[in-house]
């Protein structure tokens, strides 16, 4: 594996249409799978008041923050409208013998 990549987790460990979190050297994840089986990663902070997006809601390709109910696109972190105007960012992924790459930093 080239160097940048991390061994997130399992692709098991994510259900359909969901988030989880992921912590690595001190810096928050959200990991999501799609219902047709595509993962990506964002920041797991919410760029609106640093809330974790791991708790919040998965709807199609939008993740709803639990706070405010702030609404990103995580396939590619776009703000989707009030009150978030900062876009999250986003990182690669792969998918590799059943786990889930990210490509940090
Ligand atoms: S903290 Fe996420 S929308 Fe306010």
């Amino acid at each position: 594996m080239e160097e940048g990549w991390i061994d997130a987790c399992a692709i098991d460990d994510i259900e359909e249409e969901d988030v989880i979190g992921f912590e690595h050297g001190g810096h928050a994840y959200a990991l999501y799978r799609t219902l047709d089986d595509r993962f990506f990663c964002t920041d797991g902070l919410c760029t609106h008041e640093q809330v974790h997006l791991c708790d919040g809601l998965v709807m199609d390709t939008i993740i709803e923050c639990p706070k405010h109910n702030g609404r990103f696109d995580f396939t590619n972190g776009k703000a989707k409208g009030a009150p978030v105007c900062v876009d999250l960012k986003t990182y690669e992924t792969e998918v590799r013998d059943g786990r889930l790459f990210i490509k940090a930093g």
